[in-house]
């Protein structure tokens, strides 16, 4: 639920609340007052009726008393009924039009003192009975029965009026708290969107929020917040580019010795050459093109080995991983003869892949040479490559040492190494590639095989 909507409803619930505990306070209040009121207005007028009626109750007149008790009932309008009973406690007067109600000397007898006051829940409402003894301690007694209509009334105009009042400051509330949640609100969007885009790393950037509540603060926290996740981000990079830079040094350190074996026979031939030609006569031009063959050959093994040492910016571009794979086996064919290695190619055709060439490369390369590395005397290396929906997925696997149980956790820890002249970085390095290209790298190895896994989104 929107924040502005979440105002409104507060401002409802409040407002009601307000109305309804008001209407009861009123209701409460006006009740009380007014009962009180009629009751002693009741008391008055029975005293003042009692005072007039007196003597004909003494004298048992009739006509005198029925014509005073009628005069009452047609001067006041809140009064429902008056009777009278005479000295023996029979009715003698009433003023109900269609004969008096059975039991009605038992509503309201006046047993203690001279004054009892009841209130009736009748067919007509509520009826407040005031009963009065005419002569003190005598029988006669006066009955008025006040209605309570008037209150009701009141009270039922009081309601009405609370209620449209209710009514009006729920809509001009509403109106008005709309417009102070959206003054409040979009404030607090702006930083929404600024937090989303710094989730999506885009570091660096400002909120520009110049309140100074709370929503301001939080602003110029993020603000800061967002400069030092650039900053930071921007160190790891260049961290990250030296141990990249260090790992790549590494890499081409264990390739040296296959370069050198490379070189050699080329050389050894020129040199063959140059010897005789220092005993015999001339060089001749089959002579020259060995030498400018040989030499052609060298330059493109040294063309081939230096591009693994360049480029360490992340280049996105369309690669042909296949074509990698073959030029990477084609790198360390040397290494791989060497220690009598089986090398095995189960290339499927691939899509082209978007990522950064150089880093493929050298991914690759790092997980070719610790295949290597784990099979000092021979084995099989498997390379094998296919595609998986959009997905490219490559294997490297050899037939080594394995990776016991004991250091599966660690193995992509940077600097974690089981070997003399390791750094430890190999794959680490191999991993943050991967994860660079939104990609996942995987192992499985028992005591005899392993096999690392790469999968690699074709599109980034
Ligand atoms: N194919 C494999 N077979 C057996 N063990 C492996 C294999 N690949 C990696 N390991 C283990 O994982 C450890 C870490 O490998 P990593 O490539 O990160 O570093 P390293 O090879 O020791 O050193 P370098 O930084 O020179 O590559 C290795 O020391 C080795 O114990
Ligand atoms: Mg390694």
């Amino acid at each position: 639920m929107k924040l502005w909507v979440k105002i409104v409803l507060l401002n409802v619930v409040i407002v009601v609340s307000l109305g309804v505990l008001i209407g009861l306070t009123v209701r409460v209040v006006v009740t009380s007052s007014m009962r009180a009121e009629l009751t002693k207005q009741g008391e008055s007028i029975a005293r003042n009726l009692s005072d007039r009626i007196a003597d004909s109750i003494l004298l048992d007149d009739f006509y005198k008393t029925q014509e005073a008790i009628e005069d009452v009932l047609g001067s006041e309008q809140d009064i429902e009924y008056i009777f009278v009973t005479n000295k023996k406690g029979y009715l003698f007067a009433h003023t109900f039009k269609n004969g008096y109600p059975t039991h009605i000397l038992r509503w309201n007898p006046v047993i203690e003192g001279p004054l009892s006051i009841q209130l009736l829940d009748t067919e007509k409402g509520f009826i407040r009975d005031i009963g009065l003894k005419i002569f003190r301690g005598m029988n006669p007694e006066l009955h008025i029965g006040l209605k309570e209509n008037r209150i009701s009334q009141t009270l039922n105009r009081v309601r009405n009026v609370i209620a449209v009042t209710t009514v009006i400051v729920i809509l001009f509330g509403s109106v008005l708290s709309c417009f102070f949640s959206r003054f409040i609100t979009k404030p607090l969007n702006r930083l929404v969107d600024f937090t989303r885009r710094l989730s999506r790393g885009e570091f660096g950037g400002k909120v520009n929020i110049t309140s100074r509540d709370e929503v301001g603060e939080l602003a110029e926290t993020f603000n800061i917040l967002s400069q030092e996740l650039k900053l930071y981000r921007e160190n790891i990079e260049k961290s990250y580019k030296q141990m990249l830079r260090t790992e790549k040094l590494t890499a081409l350190g264990r390739l040296s010795a296959g370069l050198a074996h490379e070189l050699r026979n080329p050389l050894t031939s020129i040199k063959v050459l140059f010897q005789a030609f220092k005993d015999s006569s001339g060089l001749t031009k089959e002579d020259m093109d060995v030498v400018l063959s040989e030499v052609n050959q060298m330059d493109e093994i040294l063309t081939r080995f230096l591009r693994f040492a360049k480029g360490d910016e992340f280049n996105l571009s369309e690669v042909d991983i296949n074509a990698i794979i073959k030029q990477l086996m084609h790198l360390t064919r040397f290494q791989i003869k060497d220690q009598s290695i089986r090398p095995v190619l189960e290339l499927s055709e691939l899509p082209l892949v978007r990522a950064d060439r150089a880093m493929i490369e050298q991914a690759l390369l790092n997980l070719v040479i610790n295949a290597i590395e784990a099979m000092p005397h021979g084995g099989t290396l498997t390379f094998s490559s296919k595609a998986d929906n959009d997905r490219v997925v490559i294997s490297v696997k050899d037939t080594g040492r394995g990776i016991t149980e004991g250091i599966k956790e660690k193995v992509f820890d940077p600097f974690f190494t089981t070997k003399n002249d390791g750094t430890g970085l190999g794959l680490s390095i191999v991993y943050n590639i991967i994860r660079l290209h939104s990609g996942d790298i995987s192992f499985s190895s028992n005591g005899n095989e392993t096999t690392f896994n790469i999968e690699l989104p074709v599109n980034i």
